[in-house]
């Protein structure tokens, strides 16, 4: 069964590619390159032994959205494709309201036109804002402080709007809690164009050498070690969590439109995330207590159970094998998929 994959060269496209390849499906990868590189694609093939068709192309482009519906049967698609730095977002508000909200509604259109009525969507955690207690369930409050979230709330919005009009469509919102780690075989991972904005990235990027030391933001948060605490996942548990989404669309005890968290229900603290990738890359990591970043929050943390019951979906990996496939990634490819090898 041929998926689209908008975005799929990405970061967590390419690892669910392998994970949809390992399923039995054909990903068909639709991505404008705007944040990602067809290496990856390369190496998926590398590590699969089998070819991904790619198609350049944006996903505010219904034309070339038409083209690939009439050529490919697809059964469902997967929509990765976005921009994500929030900073970045409160700085150019219409790029991200542009790219992410035009964008998915243009691919929705092309979808309704061609008739392919399964989709799932990419959202995040963002959406719960700052939750009034942990863990946090599905049914929480949502709000946004900044673009970025506010064009994930959006699309979740339209997509909930699209239910009602086509109640047949199977829609899965997917709010992630923080991907990191990278495939096992150390040939795919993260790859940020610029300084990263998040802390996995950013520490590998110091135990690499790449950076001169973390400044971890806010050591006074009301938390044990005083540093703000979050769900990390790894990015191969979430890679998967995508397939049995799909899987659950053939469900029929499973609802049309439903919304789960992918995390892992345990929350880990910054120091607490130094000190794991100090072990994993036997390097100390220099760090400094600074300010809080603002937009910030104390502690963020999932209730996955939801997903265990209604996709049979739940996280495997802890922090200390996160911690040690992205070192082996970024100390194999310090630059990247700019290292060749
Ligand atoms: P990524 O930047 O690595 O991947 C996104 C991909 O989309 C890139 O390959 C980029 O080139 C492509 N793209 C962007 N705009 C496009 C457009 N208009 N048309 C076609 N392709 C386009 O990011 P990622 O970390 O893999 O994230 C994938 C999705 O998951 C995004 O929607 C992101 O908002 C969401 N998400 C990510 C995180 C995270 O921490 N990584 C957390 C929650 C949600
Ligand atoms: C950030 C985004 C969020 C987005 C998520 C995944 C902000 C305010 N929030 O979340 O909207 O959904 O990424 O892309 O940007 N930290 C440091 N030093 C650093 C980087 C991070 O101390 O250099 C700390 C942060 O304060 C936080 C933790 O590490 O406590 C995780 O940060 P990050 O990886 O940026 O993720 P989130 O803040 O959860």
């Amino acid at each position: 069964m041929n998926i689209l994959v908008t975005g799929g060269a990405g970061y967590i496209g390419s690892h669910t590619c392998i994970e949809l390849l390992d399923a039995g499906f054909t990903p068909i990868v639709f991505d404008n390159l705007s944040n990602s590189s067809t290496i990856a694609l390369d190496r998926v093939k590398q590590i699969t032994g089998q070819t991904i068709t790619f198609i350049k192309g944006d996903v505010r482009d219904a034309e070339a959205l038409d083209h690939v519906f009439n050529e490919y049967n697809i059964y469902a698609v997967i929509h990765f494709a976005g921009l994500k730095a929030v900073g970045e977002s409160v700085e150019k508000p219409l790029m991200y309201y542009d790219n992410n909200v035009s964008g998915s509604i243009t691919l929705f259109g092309a979808m309704e036109r061609n008739t392919v009525s399964r989709v799932i969507f990419s959202s995040s955690a963002t959406v719960y804002g700052d939750p009034a207690t942990v863990p946090i369930t599905e049914d929480f409050p949502t709000s946004t402080t900044n673009p970025y979230g506010g064009s994930k709330l959006i699309i979740e919005d339209v997509l909930k709007n699209i239910h009602i009009a086509h109640p047949e469509w199977n829609i899965a919102l997917l709010r992630y809690f923080n991907p990191v780690g990278a495939h096992k075989s150390g040939l795919i991972g993260e790859d940020p164009n610029d300084i990263p904005n998040n802390l996995m990235p950013y520490i590998s990027g110091v135990a690499v050498g790449k950076l001169e030391q973390l400044s971890i933001f806010g050591g006074d948060y009301p938390t044990p070690d005083g540093t703000g605490v979050r769900d990390y996942i790894h990015v191969v548990d979430l890679a998967k969590g995508h397939v049995k989404a799909l899987q659950a669309f053939e469900n029929p005890s499973v609802d049309n439109l439903y919304t789960v968290n992918l995390g892992t229900g345990k929350g880990y603290s910054v120091l607490e995330m130094v000190a794991a990738f100090n072990k994993a890359s036997n390097k100390p990591i220099k760090y400094q207590i600074t300010d809080r970043r603002a937009g910030d929050i104390a502690c963020c943390y999932a209730d996955p159970s939801y997903a265990k019951t209604l996709i049979d979906w739940e996280a495997t990996m802890g922090v200390q094998v996160m911690c040690d496939d992205t070192w082996r990634w970024q100390s194999n490819h310090p630059t990247g998929y700019k290292t060749n090898d």
